[in-house]
């Protein structure tokens, strides 16, 4: 028998800007599904870099979303909205949100919302919508990666790095990506992925070598201002250069503007959680297309290196501060 939704369940607030002891469990109302949206009784959710800086207040949340911390979950429709068709109540589905995820309960548009792929648990379907999104909507919609191109992940171990190195296997792309230690470069490697060790190489010079000069043609880059310039350097007659977050600054300092004119280059980047409700499922739908069934088949499965209950989020956030994992953190929700 289905449950109706409690009118009260446990989230995880940001009680103030600041460390990882500021998420704390605070009981409130359960959230009602509005027009074109679902409630998902939340079985795991994922823990994602953005959760972080959104934490230390380096993240606003844009108008009208969710001040709680959490962009994607995995767990059973426990209401629909009016108006949504396609889904039933009790079908296991995961979703990227628009804020939310650290909750027992959690309201999501409809058109964000996908089935859990066959075979996965809550936890690997919990891990997939915001890195899978995000990669696909930038490397692959955004920069137009494809078999003949060559492409350089930073971070290659995280969330974001893995999942690209993992499609870019999966879809025949060779994929360069740095990391910053050797057990990461093997993880690297496992995936199909050529590491550069950025502390002790150049990641310019290795491409360049490894690509007899030419370059990479699409770059998909987490740090921004400090690797403007390098990347730029490492990039081939009209490639593309995709930056999706700032952890070396938003400002790049003297860039070489030239450098664009003469490789012909596109320079551009995105923020998926700002994007529009229909430009989000218009991704949703690519990836039920092109990606849910590889999923389906077991291959490209999210990389989970360590699960924590729901009230234990401080410590996901101190897991993924600390910087030594590789591929994703999950919180599990019990009811
Ligand atoms: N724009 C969007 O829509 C969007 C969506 C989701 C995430 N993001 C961004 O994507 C990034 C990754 O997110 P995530 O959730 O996957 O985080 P994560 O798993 O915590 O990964 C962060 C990564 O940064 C790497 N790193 C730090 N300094 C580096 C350097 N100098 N060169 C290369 N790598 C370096 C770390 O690896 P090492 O130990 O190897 O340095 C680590 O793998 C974040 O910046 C996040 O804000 C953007």
């Amino acid at each position: 028998m289905r449950q109706v939704p409690p009118s009260s369940m446990i989230e995880i607030q940001i009680t103030a800007p600041g460390g990882p002891d500021v998420l704390q469990p605070h009981s409130t109302p359960t959230p009602q599904a509005g027009p074109g949206e679902l409630l998902v009784r939340v079985e795991a959710a994922g823990v994602n870099r953005p959760d972080v800086l959104q934490r230390a207040g380096h993240y606003p949340v844009p108008p009208g979303a969710s001040p709680i911390p959490g962009l994607e979950v995995a767990g059973t429709v426990a209401a629909l909205g009016q108006g949504v068709r396609g889904f039933a109540l009790g079908d296991a589905v995961c979703g990227l949100t628009n804020g939310g995820g650290y909750a027992q309960y959690c309201v999501i548009p409809a058109g964000q919302v996908l089935p859990v792929p066959k075979g996965l648990s809550w936890r690997q379907a919990a891990a997939i919508p915001e890195t899978f999104f995000t990669v696909w909507a930038n490397l692959f919609d955004m920069g137009h990666a494809g078999k003949r191109d060559t492409v350089l992940i930073h971070g290659g171990s995280s969330g974001i790095g893995t999942t690209a190195l993992m499609l870019c296997r999966e879809f025949g792309i060779r994929a360069f990506a740095t990391a910053g230690n050797a057990e990461k470069c093997d993880a690297i490697r496992a995936l199909g992925g050529y590491p550069i060790n950025y502390r002790e190489t150049s990641f310019v010079e290795s491409v360049l070598e490894q690509t007899d000069g030419r370059g990479v043609d699409v770059i998909l880059d987490i740090m921004g201002g400090s690797y403007f310039n390098d990347n730029l350097a490492a990039l081939a007659l009209d490639g593309r250069l995709l930056i999706i977050g700032f952890l070396g600054g938003a400002v790049a300092r003297e860039a070489n503007l030239a450098a664009i004119a003469h490789k012909r280059a596109h320079v551009t980047g995105s923020t998926m959680r700002r994007r529009t409700a229909a430009e989000k499922a218009a991704i949703a739908d690519l990836l039920r297309t092109h990606v849910w069934p590889v999923l389906a088949e077991g291959r490209c499965l999210p990389i989970i290196h360590a699960v924590y209950p729901l009230e234990r989020a401080a410590d996901a956030h101190r897991a993924m501060e600390a910087g030594q994992h590789i591929g994703k953190l999950v919180l599990e929700i019990s009811h």
